[in-house]
């Protein structure tokens, strides 16, 4: 009997773990606690590199925790912040520092995610050229540089970064009173001889450097890596896959996986069931025909609602979207496959309404935290799929309703089916449950609100809150489809309704039973009791839902702002575009957001309510209603918004290929003279010279080889040049002999053998200078041995027996600056892109225009160029910054967005195109059309955003030190 009872108590009080240096991040097996308070780890992905304005990081921060999210996850990017070997650079768009500040000020914590591989469809997944290229010859590797494991050289290669990036995370740990939460330590890695002591070794240095969070891994799927190598574990899921969504059949999903709950009881047993990135949209590629559109739309909310809720199912309680906002992969920050644009399909742009919804219903329904698998039931209803989850101590239970296969069914089924402690079989009127092909909902039953007891609902339940004394449950269901809820509630029941949908209701034993579809809107039913048990539900149809607002009020002490900490949520606001944030001061309450439309909006909140400041100013169209909430205008006065445009603009010219004339004087390129190699692709011809670009120092970017050779008419003429060169998939190469353009290699492989027949003519007698532009493309991701996939970094490139010598660099006008606000093009020729130039070749563009866009909106602006097929690649600078890559004979992207900060909204901006023509027809030699547009205008957004852009002199200093 007596182990029977401490048995007991160990099940409702369970043990907690904690890593031994700090409990301040303790877990069960049900889930995280965080300084004590049990929670649901809602995050969602974002990377500060792929925004560069610092000033803009706010408003993710802002519209992630508006969605209900309490969790930020971030990657650090290695060879952003430790460009060249020694320099580690903290500062700029690289200052963390505001970020961390933002998300404890907004009430986010944050996962640091510091690599130092990423992934992340960046070049070498963050690794820097420098690193990339280094030494080493490991036994149990047949490749160079044994990368990511514990090899000499790659260990010496991170300590810098490492030291520097961990000290800041380290720094704003919860211990230290900043947001930091959790650290992962590498990424998507695999066991292996080196990897696991190098993962170690992360740690160790970690913890060196101050690290009390606890630790983890993310592995790349359900393969058992590094397990317990660190404190925690978690592994990805991406069911749609992740990649090349811009070709998938929006129409075609797998089976939903249904071994997630296994894999982490018998994985990590007495650990939270934690997804470190769970789809949230998806990476596109070059060439891709349906671009981020159609990944949006395989990604889409239905997929959001069957696949998140199947997360839940198998007891997630800690869960990341990759991304929540993706941001632009600028420069050449890409890996070969990504283009310029990373909008993944995600949630910040569409599906919000869904992630908000799911959201805040994980933030208010803490019973959720803590719940056993009851049951799977896969035969009751045929081809429905159910769970029952069930909080040990509560009592309370989530069933979760999806269809069997969602690969093959998109019918609607109905059904009834029995819930709850008292088993009902519900609905009790008879009507049935909707499941749509491709959706799921789940119904919660005896679950205790505030001081009130729902017995169920058939209604998805959003979020809940205390009005003046009664409690108010606001529920959501599709327009017309039938609801029943069922409340704990006794004596004579007075039922006020107010708005569109009719309500029914019924009261039988100490139950009330409402029945309604929803009509479009809100609606309001005030149940009373002489007693004085009150209780108000609020029904909102799901598009009305998605428009309901809950922000935190701020309270006392530390983590004012954080749900489960200070932090209050006594009111909820309907209507609006987004609610960033909300304060009540005596009687006052203050609400800030965006606004598209003049937008009527209703306010449920406490009565104390007298006044109401949106954006900082008063609305004067405030009146409270018979039921105590409040309504008003929110005003929307349309601006005048005006564009330059940018085709009947100046645009000034120069060719940017001199290197082609035979007097060209070398020009900062660095001799390509070096004849031995560490690489493990030996070069195919050519000896002595290794013309490897790495080698150089040169890892991204175009580059331009310039070699010359002897030709003497009374000796044998060649007849060809050969050239192999590489520049991974999707890159190109251009071949000049003497000013004659011999061709293109652009076929989309890795590597292309081309010979070009050389005539007579073109020869000369002394001298001759072959060029050969081509692209890099960015670094390769790891494959499936996380490390060195062969040919991921060859970048071999040979030429014809007889080269006196190479020279090697980026495009001229790059070295030269031409790309950067400042520089004077007052002499170069008047010219448009629209013109073009006369044959293959580079040019660059340039052209300033001032914009002065009205202050107090955001205005979203994208530069468009032309979807018409031509075989030219262009690059697109604005204010120095390259913000595009278009391929336009591979594509998809052609419109880019650039963000404020970049552009400067009150000043002059400079614009500037390359244009490599790799054809002589028309439309591979011009650039058809270019044109600034805006992609919505908002009042509100974020204000005060500085604009730090480069200028001609400062870069100028670097200049002949290749990254
Ligand atoms: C790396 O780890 C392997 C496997 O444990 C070991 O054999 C090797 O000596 C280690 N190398 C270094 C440089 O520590
Ligand atoms: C990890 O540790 C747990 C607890 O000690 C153990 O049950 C499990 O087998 C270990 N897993 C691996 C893959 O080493
Ligand atoms: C499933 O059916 C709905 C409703 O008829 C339709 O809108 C949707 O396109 C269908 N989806 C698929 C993948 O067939
Ligand atoms: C934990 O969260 C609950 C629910 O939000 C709250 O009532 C409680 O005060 C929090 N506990 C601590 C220690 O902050």
């Amino acid at each position: 009997m007596v182990q029977l009872f401490i048995l007991l108590v160990a099940n409702c009080q369970p043990q907690l773990s904690y890593n031994g240096l700090t409990t301040a991040i303790e877990w069960d097996n049900y889930s995280f606690f965080i300084l004590g308070n049990r929670t649901f780890i809602q995050s969602g992905e974002f990377h500060m590199w792929r925004l560069p304005v610092p000033s803009l990081w706010r408003d993710i921060i802002q519209k992630a925790k508006a969605a209900g999210l309490n969790t930020i996850s971030v990657y650090f990017h290695w060879g952003l912040i430790n460009p060249r070997p020694g320099e580690v650079d903290l500062t700029g768009i690289n200052d963390y520092q505001p970020f961390f500040d933002a998300a404890k000020e907004e009430g986010i914590w944050v996962i640091a995610r510091p690599g130092p591989y990423i992934n992340s469809e960046t070049s070498t997944g963050g690794i820097p050229g420098h690193v990339a290229w280094i030494p080493g010859d490991p036994p149990w590797n047949l490749y160079n540089g044994e990368l990511r494991s514990n090899d000499t050289f790659y260990h010496a290669a991170w300590q810098d970064y490492w030291t520097g990036v961990i000290s800041l995370i380290s720094k704003n740990q919860v211990t230290n009173g900043g947001p930091v939460i959790l650290l992962q330590i590498e990424n998507e890695y695999y066991n292996g001889p080196g990897q696991n002591q190098y993962v170690d070794q992360l740690r160790q240095r970690a913890i060196q450097l101050g690290v009390v969070i606890p630790t983890f891994v993310n592995d790349a799927g359900e393969f058992d890596n590094l397990v317990n190598d660190t404190d925690l574990y978690g592994f990805d899921a991406y069911p749609l896959s992740a990649s090349g969504c811009g070709n998938a059949n929006p129409a075609i999903w797998p089976a939903i996986p249904t071994t997630w709950r296994a894999y982490f009881d018998a994985t990590v047993p007495g650990k939270p069931h934690f997804f470190p990135e769970f789809q949230g949209g998806s990476a596109d590629n070059w060439g891709s025909t349906g671009g981020y559109a159609n990944c949006r739309e395989l990604v889409g909310y239905n997929f959001q609602r069957v696949f998140y809720h199947q997360m839940w199912a198998d007891g997630a309680t800690a869960e990341n979207f990759y991304m929540f906002y993706g941001g632009t992969t600028w420069s050449q920050l890409p890996y070969s496959q990504g283009y310029t644009s990373y909008d993944y399909g995600a949630p910040i742009t569409a599906k919000y309404g869904e992630l908000k919804l799911q959201s805040l219903f994980l933030r208010s329904f803490t019973d959720f935290y803590m719940t056993d698998l009851i049951k799977t039931d896969t035969t009751t209803v045929p081809n429905v799929f159910i769970t029952q989850l069930q909080n040990p101590l509560s009592k309370s239970s989530f069933y979760i309703f999806r269809p069997n296969s969602v690969a093959t069914t998109n019918t609607t089924i109905n059904f009834q089916y029995n819930i709850g402690q008292a088993n009902t079989l519900v609905p009790q009127n008879g009507a049935s449950l909707t499941l749509l092909g491709r959706d799921s909902f789940v119904i919660a039953t005896d679950l205790s609100f505030g001081t009130s007891k729902l017995q169920y609902s058939t209604a998805s339940l959003l979020t809940f809150l205390e009005l003046d004394g009664s409690d108010l449950l606001v529920v959501y269901g599709y327009t017309g489809m039938p609801y029943e809820m069922a409340f704990e509630l006794s004596g004579a029941v007075t039922q006020i309704i107010t708005g569109p949908t009719q309500v029914t209701g019924k009261a039988t034993n100490g139950t009330y039973i409402l029945n309604f579809s929803p009509s479009t809107g809100v609606t309001l039913v005030n149940l009373t009791t002489p007693s004085g048990q009150d209780i108000a539900v609020l029904i909102a149809d799901y598009n009305a839902a998605t428009q309901i607002w809950q922000p935190t009020i701020a309270g006392r002490g530390n983590f004012v702002n954080y749900v489960g900490m200070s932090a209050s949520t006594p009111l909820i606001v309907s209507g609006l575009y987004l609610v960033r944030n909300a304060s009540l001061d005596e009687q006052n309450l203050a609400l800030w957001g965006d606004v598209g439309e003049n937008t009527k909006i209703e306010i449920f909140g406490p009565s104390v309510i007298a006044s109401l400041t949106w954006n900082n100013d008063l609305v004067q169209t405030l009146t409270q209603t018979g039921t105590g909430t409040w309504q008003a205008i929110i005003p929307f006065s349309t601006p005048l918004v005006s564009l330059p445009d940018l085709e009947s603009a100046t645009w000034r010219y120069r060719d940017s290929l001199p290197e082609i004339q035979p007097d060209f004087d070398g020009f900062a390129m660095v001799p390509a003279n070096q004849t031995t190699t560490t690489s493990v692709f030996p070069p195919y011809y050519g000896e002595p010279w290794i013309l490897y670009a790495d080698q150089y120092g040169f890892h991204a970017g175009n580059l331009v080889w310039r070699g010359t050779f002897m030709h003497n008419s009374s000796t044998t003429a060649p007849t060809a040049i050969n050239i192999s060169s590489s520049g991974a998939v999707n890159y190109a190469a251009s071949v000049w002999l003497n000013t004659n353009y011999l061709g293109a290699s652009d076929t989309r492989a890795r590597t292309n053998n081309n010979t070009f027949p050389v005539s007579d003519e073109s020869l000369i007698d002394g001298e001759n200078t072959v060029v050969v532009l081509q692209d890099h493309m960015g670094g390769d991701l790891s494959g499936q041995d996380m490390c060195c996939t062969p040919g991921g970094r060859a970048r071999d490139l040979q030429q014809p027996r007889g080269l006196q010598g190479y020279y090697l660099g980026g495009l001229y006008g790059e070295r030269a600056g031409w790309h950067l606000p400042g520089y004077d093009d007052s002499l170069w020729e008047e010219r448009t892109p629209f013109q073009g130039i006369a044959q293959p070749g580079v040019g660059f563009f340039r052209t300033t225009f001032q914009l002065d866009l009205p202050e107090n909106y955001d205005i979203p602006l994208s530069f468009v160029f032309d979807s018409t097929i031509g075989h030219y690649r262009s690059q697109l600078y604005v204010n120095g910054w390259q913000m595009g890559k278009r391929i336009a004979n591979i594509g998809p992207q052609t419109a880019f967005p650039v963000h404020e900060g970049i552009l400067d909204y009150h000043g002059i901006n400079t614009v500037v195109l390359s244009l490599w023509a790799l054809g002589n027809g028309t439309a591979d030699r011009a650039i058809p059309s270019f044109k600034l547009v805006a992609n919505g205008t908002y009042a509100g957004g974020i204000q005060g955003i500085s604009t730090n852009n480069p200028d001609w002199t400062e870069l100028r200093g670097n200049f002949g030190v290749p990254l």
